[in-house]
Formats: C-alpha cells, structure tokens, sequence
C-alpha cells in the first residue's frame, strides 16, 4: 500500500532571510526542496507526494501524476491541512519538512512500522543542552532534561487520524502533528532519529548541508 508524502514548502523563511524562501536556495546546485521530493520520490513505498506552496507558485508548478503542488497556508498547520485534503486512498500519510534534506530511508521505514501499528509516529532526538521555559525573561521551569526530546520530521500518521487531528485543531498554529495528536490522546511513538536530519533554518545550517553534501560525494 502506496504511502502519500505531504510536505509543507509555503513558508517565507524569515530566520533565514534572503530574497527568495530557504526551500527554494540551491544546495549541490539544486533546489533544497528537489532534494527532498527526489529522496521520496526513490522510495519504495512512496505514492504521491503532495507540496504545498505560496499561491502564487502553483499555477507555475509543473504537476505530475506522482508530484502535486497545492497552496499552502497562513501557518506550516494551515499547508499541512491543505495537503491533506489532496490525499485520496492512501492509509500513511508521512508529513517532512521541505528543508530537511537528509532524512534516512531507515528511518521512515521505522516510522513507517510505527504509524501502522500505533497510529502515529516521529522522530525523536534527545537535547544536549538545558532547556528552560522561559516568561519575562525568567526561569519558569526547567524540564528534566533526560525526558525532553527534540521533534523532527517525517512525521507519520495513519491517515484517518491526521484527518481527525487536524479537523479538531482547525486555527490553531502547532508547529508539529505529533505533538498536537499526542495532545488529543493518541499513542504517539518515537523512534529514533539523528543529527544529520537537521532542519535548515538558519544561513550556517545551509552551509552545514553544503558541506555534507561535499563529503558524502567525496
Ligand atoms: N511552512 C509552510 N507554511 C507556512 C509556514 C511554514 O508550509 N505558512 C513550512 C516551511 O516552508 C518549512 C516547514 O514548514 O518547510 C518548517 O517551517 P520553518 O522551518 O519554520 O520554515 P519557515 O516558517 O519558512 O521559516 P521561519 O519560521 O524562519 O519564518
Ligand atoms: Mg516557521
């Protein structure tokens, strides 16, 4: 059973800055956001892939049978929802976002496993530094950090949950689906995922993907 890939691209970038959205800068000499939907799209499981992106870009996307461009929305949850609604028969959804390049096959197989079983599944990987919920510019509470996990995508649900999740979290601006399914009382599992599946988010990230890139290829 194909699995259907929805991947928020509708963001503007503003931490990395720039004149053109961070998914759409060149790493290796091609767009970050090919790399990710080429790493898909060579996956065995994978079906459809579903981007979301700025209205203005659809219209000029090039739709294929396997690679579909919606407009995306006013936060990543808005472009999550709206790719969803393009999803037609398949079970999995994986959710990824558009500037995280180096995602494992090993490791959305895992998440893969996961999401059929329990429902939904991310991965996860443990913080290094201490982390403070901060008000005020005080301490509020400090976690214990050996249970605090950092969120990295792709995310992957069954289908009809992340339909469910969604519809019931409609306005709201969460900056991942595990954590608002988890918040309505699904099994959310993690599995585990690693450093090099960074997010770019910043200009020395994309250097940092560069560099990889050089490495891997040497
Ligand atoms: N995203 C989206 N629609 C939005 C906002 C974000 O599809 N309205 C996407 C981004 O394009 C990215 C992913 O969500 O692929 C993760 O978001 P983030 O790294 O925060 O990207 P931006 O929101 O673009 O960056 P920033 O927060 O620095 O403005
Ligand atoms: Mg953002």
């Amino acid at each position: 059973m194909p699995v259907a890939v929805l991947i928020p691209a509708a963001g503007s970038g503003s931490r990395f800055g720039g004149d053109i959205p961070k998914q759409f800068r060149t790493l290796g000499g091609k767009p970050i956001l090919q790399h990710v939907v080429e790493r898909f799209l060579a996956h065995e499981r994978v079906g459809r892939i579903i981007v979301a992106v700025a209205d203005i870009l659809v219209d000029e996307a090039r739709q294929t049978d396997r690679v579909r461009f919606v407009a995306g929305g006013a936060t990543r949850q808005q472009s999550v929802t709206n790719a969803l609604a393009a999803v037609a028969d398949e079970d999995l959804v994986a959710v990824h976002d558009a500037v995280r390049p180096f995602f494992s096959y090993g490791t959305l197989d895992a998440l893969l496993e996961a999401a059929a079983e329990h429902g939904a599944a991310f991965p996860g990987v443990p913080v290094t530094d201490t982390i403070h919920l901060v008000r005020d510019e005080r301490i509020v509470e400090t976690p214990q950090r050996s249970l605090l996990i950092a969120a990295q995508t792709p995310q992957c649900f069954r289908t009809e949950l992340l339909r469910e999740v969604l519809a019931r979290a409609a306005g709201d601006d969460a900056t991942d689906e595990a954590g608002l399914a988890a918040r309505m009382g699904y099994d959310v599992r993690v599995v585990p995922g690693d450093a090099v599946n960074f997010k770019i988010t910043r200009p020395e990230d994309l250097e940092r993907a560069e560099r990889l890139l050089t490495q891997s290829s040497e």
